[in-house]
């Protein structure tokens, strides 16, 4: 059986960013750099390795950096291509978007994932569409949206990425109460968001990656607060199961929560040890810290 291709990705990018203050005073914590570009151009690039055609970004205030980044640089690169920088050149002309490709939807106001995904309902019209966190950050040459894509073409519906965290830190995240269990594909039978320790029906979280059914967006409408006071996806994503196959897919790569100080050191240790350039420098740097 085919299903309807995933051609389109929302990239939620208005929230606050609190957990790193002061830096994100007036620079959007999406544009932090792991390594030599901001985490939002990561997770872009993994959506066109998965094939995603359309990328909307759900913004808010003080985000016009978030657009701009993915803009076309003249001055830059006629400056850089003067100077005899074609390495530069060739970097800076792989962030662009092409016409037609990047679609703006705002937030009026943080109220929650869940509510920036109803945002973008309009531009995502009445197919299955993709969500990447840029916060989330997966270290995998095949990219964790494109295993994702190849889950959905085998199984269709819903799936999502998870993964196992230990159970002390259930508070932190959505988890899912698994089903069936085939290889790295778990069947999705219940979703609780940041349940406590004790009441978590499984040590299995969610990553922020998502391919869904355009009906979550008839559920988010509803506009219903959960966890935190906030529009949670994962209540939305919940209402769905049943309706139709939903999968959780184990994903291969190393991930990292970049949206907390720790996670984000991490990844950018582990970003620099993976590039080739700078790679071996960056691992003699740290063997003056162990
Ligand atoms: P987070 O849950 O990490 O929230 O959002 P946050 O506000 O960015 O950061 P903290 O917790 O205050 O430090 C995950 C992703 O969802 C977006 C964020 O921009 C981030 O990319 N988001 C979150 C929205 O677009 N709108 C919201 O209302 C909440």
């Amino acid at each position: 059986m085919t299903h309807k291709p995933i051609r389109k990705a929302v990239f939620p990018v208005a929230g606050l960013g609190t957990r790193f203050l002061p830096a994100t005073k007036s620079m959007p914590k999406e544009m932090l750099p792991i390594n030599d570009r901001p985490l939002i151009q990561h997770v872009v690039e993994e959506a066109r390795k998965a094939g995603i055609e359309e990328f909307i970004f759900v913004t808010g205030r003080q985000k016009e950096m978030l657009e701009e980044h993915f803009d076309f640089q003249p001055e830059l690169e006629q400056t850089l291509e003067s100077r005899g920088k074609n390495d530069m050149v060739a970097k800076v002309r792989a962030s662009e978007m092409k016409a037609g490709q990047l679609f703006l939807t705002r937030q009026p106001k943080p109220l929650g994932l869940g509510h920036a995904i109803w945002c973008a309902k309009k531009l995502i019209g009445d197919e299955p569409f993709a969500i990447l966190l840029p916060d989330d950050l997966v270290l995998h040459d095949q990219g964790c949206l494109s295993q994702m894509v190849d889950t959905y073409n085998e199984k269709g519906g819903n799936v999502i990425a998870v993964k196992e965290v230990p159970r002390a830190d259930t508070s932190k995240y959505g988890i899912v109460d698994i089903g069936a269990v085939e290889g790295n594909i778990t069947e999705v039978k219940g979703l609780v968001e940041k349940p406590s320790p004790e009441d978590a029906p499984s040590t299995l979280s969610v990553v922020g990656r998502y391919i869904l059914q355009p009906d979550v967006l008839d559920h988010l409408a509803a506009f219903e607060t959960g966890a935190g006071n906030e529009i949670q996806l994962t209540d939305s994503m919940a209402k769905m199961i049943g309706d139709r196959a939903f999968h959780g897919l184990k994903f291969a790569g190393q991930h990292y929560d970049c949206g907390s100080r720790l996670g984000f050191i991490e990844a950018n240790i582990a970003y620099g040890l993976a590039d080739t350039e700078i790679g071996d420098n960056v691992r003699d740097i740290l063997k003056n810290y162990s």
